[in-house]
């Protein structure tokens, strides 16, 4: 997809953000698994993340508190909201839509909701329908909410994994922008081939959920660590030059890099393949791990009052299916 000629573009105008209380730690998980701080530390980059411990809270609750924050904070009216998308791949439940829920809870009345599963892309490619509604003249405020509960399907038992993953929740307005600020660009990719290098194998309908497959721990998130990291680092360079290249951008004309928190090393392997300054590359994976598709909205929530009109800003994400890509935004 090409720079659309429309002249109506689509940019964030609030945002919001939840993480639970209750921290754990790289001290904490010390005498959960064989791990050190010093290992998690200079391997990921990450410090502590955020847990929601309670059994009857699920990613709805991180997504409406999210929500509610976007909304209180920023003086918007829920009844003028047109359609909420929550990005999410740990839903409540499946079949019922988290989405539909967050909206009935949030008193976004006139809205319609629907969920978004891209693993850890989802709140990018979230992002680019809500644009695309926005630019179409037919809808005018579309929430989007990136909210995982990565916790639910963490095997605390599993050291190459549960020492990433946090949980959290992130939330931005997309409304019309006259000045042709907002979403200018996207380039997206997706690759099934390799699905099975990160992945919940069970609870779907390739292996419905059994007792033998709960025994195995099927219904816990896998993946090949190495294998993922080489791949993710690949992806997301080529979706961002990509995304340069065709704008007419260099790495010294871009203001921030807000990319997907999977590992530190990461982000800084592909900040640096676009020759961009440290200060451009905006973090918080220390405090948080992966929220999955949180990531993307709790850096903008984190970081929003450093942002300036016409600050130039790439977003890239990569997460299991695969599924990943850039998008090219300017701050309005
Ligand atoms: N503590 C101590 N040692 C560990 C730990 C741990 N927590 N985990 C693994 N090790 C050991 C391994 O067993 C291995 O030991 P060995 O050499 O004796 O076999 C050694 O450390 C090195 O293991 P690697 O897996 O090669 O370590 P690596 O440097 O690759 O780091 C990591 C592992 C952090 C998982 C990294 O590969 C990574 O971040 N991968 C990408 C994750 C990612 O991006 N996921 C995508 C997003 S998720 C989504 O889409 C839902």
């Amino acid at each position: 997809m090409m720079q659309l000629n429309n002249t109506i573009s689509a940019s964030i105008t609030a945002i919001g953000g939840y993480v639970p209380e209750e921290r754990l730690t790289n001290k904490d998980l010390e005498s959960i698994v064989d791990t050190n701080d010093e290992w998690i530390q200079s391997r990921t980059g990450i410090k502590e993340r955020r847990l929601l411990k309670d059994p009857k809270k699920a990613t709805s609750f991180l997504a409406i508190q999210a929500s509610k924050d976007l909304i209180i904070k920023n003086k918007v009216d829920p009844l003028t909201i047109d359609m909420v998308i929550v990005a999410t791949t740990t839903p409540d439940m499946q079949i019922a839509a988290t989405a539909a829920y967050v909206s009935s809870e949030i008193g976004t009345n006139n809205a319609f909701g629907y969920d978004l599963q891209a693993a850890c892309s989802g709140f990018l490619y979230a992002m680019s329908m809500a644009s695309g509604k926005i630019e179409s003249g037919r809808y005018k405020k579309i929430l989007v909410v990136g909210a995982d509960k990565m916790s639910s399907v963490i095997d605390y038992k599993d050291r190459s994994t549960c020492i990433l993953f946090g949980d959290g929740a992130g939330a931005v307005l997309f409304e019309p922008n006259n000045e042709g600020f907002g979403w200018i660009d996207e380039y997206f990719k997706s690759n099934g081939k390799d699905r099975e290098s990160l992945c919940v194998k069970a609870g779907g309908s390739l292996f419905p959920a059994t007792s033998s497959s709960i025994l195995k721990g099927d219904h816990y998130l896998r993946q090949d660590g190495r294998k993922v990291f080489k791949s993710a680092v690949s992806a997301m360079t080529e979706a961002s030059k990509n995304i340069l290249n065709r704008n007419n951008l260099v790495g010294k004309d871009i203001d921030y890099l807000i990319a997907h928190q999977a590992n530190e090393r990461i982000i800084e392997a592909i900040a640096d393949r676009m020759k961009l300054e440290p200060k451009k590359v905006l973090k918080n994976i220390s405090d948080y791990g992966n929220t999955t598709a949180a990531t993307i909205p709790l850096l903008l929530y984190d970081f929003k009052n450093q942002f300036k009109k016409g600050d130039k800003i790439i977003f890239a994400a990569f997460g299991g299916g695969y599924t990943w890509g850039a998008a090219y935004y300017t701050w309005s």
